[in-house]
């Protein structure tokens, strides 16, 4: 499995990295995963324009052009094209040659990218659907940066394992926010609703996606705080991420949602997301 590192293509174990690099002191970089059907990254436009704000608001220089970026892809994709894949991407600050908060000038970022099989939807999952758990957001109040800076996400996914869930939905002065690497909708009398971006949360790729499907085929939805009270009175809950897609949320902190089952909403939704997923093969 080839690793794209600086400018280069190596095979894992010869991809390496100073111990001096940002990324491994202080977390100090950003990053994105992004999925590939067929060979064809989906939305690739809103994640590479993703990673533009994260690095202009780090204040880290991107060291590739779009066009270099789809390149890297490309080949990491390979010929002929593997087929289902996430690629992850991250660049840290670079490597300085003293551990100091503020980097020395002229530091060259480190930019890494690779690509793994993306693992097929578990059938279970549409029949029966998912556990999450909730969790105080613990988490800055930096969310939309996709940083690697990800330990409260750890903590929670943790948290979540323990609990023989999938997922912690986290809540920040009683409204939800988002998953520990997803983000959340509701269903309540017919109607979709998702937190607003801004600070508190990603604006995911995948989240934005789905309400362009839903705006497009006339499902009602709104971006707007909701607390902790109405996603327990919910009918339907949906994650949403670009590895997972959209599933559907079944219980809650051990109780059912809505009918315990995955609601006719998410099917609608299911179904436009895999129907957009072959229109871009
Ligand atoms: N995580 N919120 C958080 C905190 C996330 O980490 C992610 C994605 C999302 C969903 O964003 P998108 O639809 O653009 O994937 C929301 C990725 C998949 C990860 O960390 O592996």
């Amino acid at each position: 499995n080839e690793i794209y590192l600086n400018g280069q293509f190596l095979p894992s174990d010869q991809a390496k990295v100073s111990v001096m690099d940002r990324g491994f002191l202080f977390g100090d970089g950003v990053y994105e995963v992004i999925p590939s059907y067929g060979g064809h990254c989906l939305r690739l436009d809103p994640h590479l324009d993703r990673l533009d704000a994260s690095l202009a608001a780090t204040g880290i220089a991107n060291p590739l052009t779009r066009e270099e970026w789809r390149s890297v892809f490309e080949r990491l994709i390979g010929t002929p094209p593997a087929p289902d894949q996430s690629i992850y991407l991250q660049v840290t600050r670079g490597v300085a040659p003293e551990r100091d908060h503020l980097c020395a000038d002229g530091v060259e970022p480190t930019v890494m990218a690779v690509a793994k099989p993306l693992k097929p939807r578990k059938p279970e999952i549409a029949t029966h659907g998912v556990a999450c758990i909730t969790r105080p957001d613990i988490r800055w109040l930096r969310g939309e940066i996709k940083s690697i800076s990800l330990i409260a996400a750890v903590m929670m996914r943790r948290e979540a394992e323990e609990a023989g869930a999938l997922e912690t939905i986290m809540v920040r002065d009683g409204m939800v926010t988002e998953g520990a690497v997803s983000n959340v909708f509701m269903v309540r009398d017919g109607n979709l609703v998702t937190p607003p971006t801004g600070h508190l949360l990603l604006p995911g790729i995948t989240r934005q996606l789905a309400l362009t499907l839903a705006e497009g085929h006339g499902m009602h939805f709104r971006e707007e705080p909701f607390p902790i009270e109405d996603l327990r009175q919910a009918d339907e809950i949906w994650l949403s991420s670009s590895t997972r897609e959209v599933l559907p949320v079944t219980r809650l902190d051990g109780q059912a949602v809505g009918s315990g089952r995955p609601g006719p909403m998410w099917q609608r939704m299911d179904a436009l997301y895999q129907d957009y997923k072959t229109q871009v093969r």
